[in-house]
């Protein structure tokens, strides 16, 4: 995952809040990553965070001074300058405090009070204790802040403070950074439109074993599919990932991910979770053809050309999103409300990407489809992609150029706009 965007013209004005949580320290990666993609980025950390992270360290890492209190460097007037002029404000981590404070517009240190002067996208990372997180009182305060259009990530689980684990950890940095760039690219607040939504979402590409040591896979990054995970999640969706092979990608904070290997494994995964869900994303690139035999122990290479073995015999495989279609047109899946299907598309002599995914729409019968075209650096492995969105009702939008999570939002805006009954074209 990368942040794009390194040009002078991409510079925005970015504040980094930060409260005094023992993950404070993860603070440092998120200004860093920041200011690495051309940023300009002013920490404020509380009181109580200069007691994880000293203020050298910000100040070092963003380029820019650091304070706390109101009373510092009155004659700028920062608690109201810094919030006025910001294009984003984000506080990484934001402890049960910070987000009491917050939600009842308390102004009691720079921090608080800048982001009640601030009129930008605001985006909070919440980090503690699975208790605190799961109080009610916290769970008030993060449905208020959410309602006034406050992007509210949800805590990643594991490992917290001392042995404990569960729902409370800090996001990895890059997934916080990825949402302070997409809140940037978006131009406006991050809906939370998809609360009790259940989203079943497959990534990554299939392996299908020819030897216990060879494989026929393809190039897909999982990048997509993870991109459409996180944002599904962050707008209160109910995700579950059934993830294939990937780029070594992070798994997505608040999102239940099912690990698969071949395209059997993928489509008896879809198969269990299906029933459950609301949404199929069908974004994983599943093999067509696996070969008939697997081989027991390794083929061996062969002396000469003439003992080297000369064909794997293939078959095709199942088709999961057709075999979805047909299982809720035969009344087996009643609360699926939308299929999503996707098509990496090549133009040939017969016509057309676009060509091909109208034929691709009409015989798979899914509400909508995601086009790619592929070709040398498109589509597969990159952080940038483009297409088309075609829908059951003939409706078709182009998405423009942009990071595949921007994309995931406006697919999501897509899936959302369905949902309502609007077709569905992307935004
Ligand atoms: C070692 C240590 C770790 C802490 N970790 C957290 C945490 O992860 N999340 C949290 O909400 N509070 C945590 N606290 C409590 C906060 O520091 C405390 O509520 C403080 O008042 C927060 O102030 P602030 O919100 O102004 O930064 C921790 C305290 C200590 C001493």
């Amino acid at each position: 995952m990368s942040l794009s965007g390194d040009s002078r013209t991409d510079r925005k004005r970015v504040i980094v809040g930060v409260s005094g949580g023992i993950a404070a320290y993860k603070a440092c990666a998120v200004v860093r990553q920041l200011a690495g993609a051309g940023h300009q980025v002013r920490v404020i950390p509380t009181e109580s965070a200069l007691r994880f992270v000293g203020a050298a360290t910000f100040e070092a890492l963003s380029g820019e001074p650091v304070q706390t209190g109101v009373f510092d460097n009155v004659a700028q007037v920062p608690h109201v300058a810094l919030g006025q002029g910001a294009d984003l404000a984000v506080v990484a981590p934001a402890t049960a405090d910070l987000l009491a404070r917050a939600a009842h517009g308390r102004a009691d240190d720079l921090l608080t009070a800048t982001l009640l002067t601030a009129r930008c996208p605001v985006l909070f990372a919440p980090a503690m204790h699975t208790e605190m997180w799961q109080h009610p009182a916290t769970v008030e305060n993060v449905d208020t802040l959410r309602r006034r259009g406050v992007v509210v990530l949800e805590p990643a689980s594991g490992r917290l403070t001392g042995a404990d684990s569960g729902a409370g950890r800090l996001p990895e940095a890059e997934e916080i950074t990825t949402f302070a760039q997409l809140l940037l690219e978006r131009h406006d607040a991050m809906p939370y439109d998809l609360a009790g939504v259940k989203l079943l979402i497959t990534a990554g590409g299939t392996r299908e074993p020819i030897d216990p040591v060879r494989f026929i896979g393809n190039r897909s990054s999982g990048k997509q599919g993870y991109a459409l995970a996180r944002v599904a999640a962050q707008r209160g969706a109910e995700v579950t990932l059934i993830a294939g092979h990937t780029a070594g990608l992070i798994d997505p904070a608040g999102v239940e991910v099912v690990r698969i290997s071949s395209a059997q494994q993928l489509a008896d995964a879809v198969s269990k979770h299906a029933p459950d869900s609301d949404v199929l994303v069908m974004a994983a690139a599943v093999a067509d053809f696996r070969p008939a035999h697997v081989a027991t122990a390794k083929i061996k290479k062969g002396a000469t050309e003439d003992t080297a073995p000369s064909t794997i015999d293939l078959v095709r495989t199942g088709d999961v999103l057709a075999a979805a279609v047909q299982a809720r047109a035969a009344g087996q899946l009643p609360s699926m409300r939308a299929i999503v299907g996707f098509a990496a598309e090549t133009g040939d002599a017969e016509g057309d990407v676009l060509f091909h995914a109208r034929t691709k729409l009409q015989r798979k019968g899914c509400d909508l489809l995601v086009v790619n075209a592929v070709g040398e650096g498109k589509a597969f492995e990159v952080d940038h992609n483009d297409g088309w969105l075609l829908a059951s009702d003939g409706t078709e939008s182009a998405l423009q150029h942009a990071s595949k999570t921007l994309m995931a939002s406006r697919i999501v805006d897509a899936i959302v706009a369905f949902l309502h009954g609007d077709g569905g074209s992307a935004t």
